[in-house]
């Protein structure tokens, strides 16, 4: 548990009411109050960030989230990782890495042999596939090299747009300054600032803070706080709500820890195995 000054709270809620604060009305997104949304597609059912994994939740009827990031020839991978090690059969980073060599690795058998061959996806075939099915939750990681942050936010901007999705989807990133380049490109895409505890991170007390605290971060205008599930108390989420706010939380996999969720007011469970949380919440 981490312990903050007593005058950190009141503090950021000061400094935040001169950040502009405009969250739009996100319902048409979702069905539900309470959404269920596929964490890479659905990690716990099929390997991560695959046709297999979004073939998964969409088969179950809910939203997936994804992981984008560009390749060495500007095309939009689906990958969570900067590098290939962990989930395909290549090595090296992605962004070094161009879309012919990229579209031959096998991203499925590190998962099991029942999943050997699946191709690492595009973002663009993944939005005509599926994005007339379910709401997809894009989310852009942070590009090694900050110059290509633009190039992303456009490249997700432009295939959003072709695939006739700019209502049924949503962004998320970390950085701000993602969010900043996609509603610079394409305003009405909705976004979600994605934030967490960072305790494990490696860094400083006051990059953490900074990291915790992004509503004092006029850049991402967000619609939707998407938030790692350890950090939101009933206070927290409800204060958020009243400000117009989504609040979802990642990545919760625990059955008691999404009641929880649930419970004190949280609007959408990002979750590796969304056939659970559907238990859960009874459908
Ligand atoms: O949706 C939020 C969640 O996906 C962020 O964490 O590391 O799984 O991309 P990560
Ligand atoms: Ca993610």
């Amino acid at each position: 548990m981490t312990h903050r000054p007593r005058l950190v709270a009141p503090l950021v809620r000061v400094l935040s009411a001169c950040v502009e604060h405009a969250p739009r009305d996100t319902r048409g997104l979702f069905r539900h109050d309470v959404a269920v949304i596929g964490h890479r597609g659905a990690a716990g059912l099929a390997p991560e960030n695959t046709h297999a994994a979004f073939l998964a939740a969409a088969s179950l009827g809910v939203p997936f989230e994804l992981d984008v990031t560009l390749s060495a020839t500007g095309e939009v991978v689906v990958i969570h990782d900067d590098t290939l090690d962990r989930t395909t059969d290549g090595a090296g980073y992605v962004d070094e890495t161009p879309w012919c060599a990229l579209s031959g690795l096998d991203a499925g058998s590190w998962f099991g042999p029942s999943h050997a061959g699946e191709p690492l996806p595009e973002l663009g075939e993944v939005l005509r596939h599926f994005g007339p099915q379910v709401v997809v939750d894009i989310e852009l990681k942070s590009p090694r090299d900050p110059a290509l942050r633009q190039p992303l936010a456009e490249a997700v901007c432009r295939l959003v747009a072709e695939a006739g999705l700019v209502d049924r989807v949503f962004v998320t990133s970390f950085d701000p300054y993602l969010l900043e380049g996609v509603r610079a490109e394409s305003p009405d895409i909705r976004r979600g600032q994605l934030f967490g505890s960072f305790d494990g991170a490696d860094l400083n007390r006051m990059e953490k803070f900074v990291l915790r605290n992004l509503l004092l971060n006029g850049k991402a205008v967000a619609d939707l706080l998407v938030a790692e599930a350890t950090i939101l108390r009933r206070g927290n989420v409800q204060r958020w709500r009243r400000m117009g706010y989504r609040v979802l939380a990642w990545t919760v996999n625990d059955p008691q820890e999404m009641r929880r969720l649930v419970d004190i007011g949280v609007q959408g469970l990002i979750t590796d195995r969304p056939d659970l949380a559907l238990e859960v919440l009874g459908r």
